[in-house]
């Protein structure tokens, strides 16, 4: 193992849409643990569109960035050297490593892998956090019926095709919303959706109600904007809307104007907020119930992966500007060292 640490550097906030320059990179020395800590090798780096608004220290992250520090992010990690009782070389942990090929924690928010259960990486997509916020957003706020209508936003993100897939095995009739063509026939084809509505491709809102005759029952917003205010002209009554994400927004310098509420009180619908902190204590669950259909066959995913650290900041903004295609991920390194 050489004793250089590559990083890139969080350099300054974006003006609108992240471009490359909004990084910087550098080499450091490995750094050592100390007496309760363990030092891990970075294998898979997550890359979330939430980072766009920690890079413009949104104060509801508790990640806090200056220009220099190490970029900020989940990982899954190796443990290389360690001095914590509770961690030995060679295990794999969910880990906060940021952007870098190593670093050193005291263990506290890490969570032990098991390689033999699932890929690794799904520990940052369908088995972790984003798959977390779309099982529990839906289960637990979403409350789908067998029968009603469920639609979601970014359909095959990681995060959507968690709703689309766990929407479809309640017994709910999936229909995804989704930016392409190809995004759209996967999401039938693969995911199960019962119909796929490109929003690039002419009326959002007539098409959703071709794909939903009996209106939307549950919408699970990843997106908010126009496609927000298409989904509010096809309410069924007694809907319930979950506010995900604003992706779209997360790159604007001020907040774009609200789509008009009106028909909202005529649905007598229900808006939730999500954060997917506050169901944590449900990881266990995903992981038992949606680990379960993937290994049954039951449940699919999808990866986008750039190999190497130095395309992360490249990567990123390719997500942010919509065009990944399944969970975005950088390979900093071979899972096997
Ligand atoms: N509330 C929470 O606790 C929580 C937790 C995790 C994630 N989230 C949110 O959930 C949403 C989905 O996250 P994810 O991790 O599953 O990522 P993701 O779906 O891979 O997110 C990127 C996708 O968003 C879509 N998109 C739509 N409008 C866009 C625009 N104007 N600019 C860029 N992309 C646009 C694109 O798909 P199409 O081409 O199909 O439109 C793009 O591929 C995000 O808004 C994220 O912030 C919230």
């Amino acid at each position: 193992m050489s004793d250089r640490n590559f990083r890139i550097l969080f350099a300054r906030t974006p003006s609108g849409l992240p471009v490359p320059e909004d990084f910087g990179r550098d080499e450091v020395a490995i750094p050592t643990p100390a007496d309760g800590q363990f030092l891990s090798r970075t294998i898979w780096l997550s890359l979330d569109p939430y980072y766009r608004n920690v890079m413009k220290n949104s104060p509801i992250y508790g990640d806090r960035l200056a220009p220099g520090d190490p970029m900020v992010g989940e990982t899954v990690a190796q443990v290389v050297q360690s001095r914590h009782a509770g961690f030995a070389v060679g295990d794999y942990v969910a880990v906060r490593n940021g952007w870098q090929q190593y670093a050193v924690s005291n263990g506290a928010g890490v969570r032990k892998l098991d390689a033999t259960a699932a890929p690794l990486s799904t520990a940052l997509g369908v088995l972790g956090m984003p798959g977390l916020t779309g099982y529990a957003g839906l289960v637990y706020l979403g409350e789908p019926k067998p029968g009603q209508t469920v639609v979601v936003s970014a359909a095959t993100g990681p995060v959507g095709s968690t709703v689309g897939q766990v929407a479809r095995l309640m017994g709910a009739r999936s229909v995804g919303i989704a930016g392409s063509a190809a995004k759209c026939d996967y999401a039938v084809r693969e995911l199960g959706y019962a119909a796929c509505v490109n929003y690039r491709d002419g009326d959002l809102r007539a098409a959703l109600k071709e794909a939903c005759p009996e209106g939307i029952d549950v919408y699970f917003d990843n997106v908010g904007g126009d496609t927000l205010a298409a989904v509010f002209g096809n309410l069924a009554l007694g809907a319930r809307i979950v506010l995900c994400g604003m992706i779209e927004a997360y790159s604007m310098d001020r907040p774009p104007a609200g789509p008009f509420l009106g028909p909202v009180v005529g649905a007598r619908a229900t808006i939730k907020g999500l954060v997917v902190y506050d169901h944590m204590h449900r990881l266990p669950e995903l992981q038992r119930v949606v680990g379960g259909w993937i290994r049954d066959g039951r449940f699919r995913w999808r990866e986008d992966v750039a190999d190497g650290l130095e395309q992360a900041p490249e990567a990123f903004c390719r997500l942010m500007r919509g065009q990944n295609f399944g969970k975005a991920l950088v390979r900093v390194a071979p899972e096997r060292a």
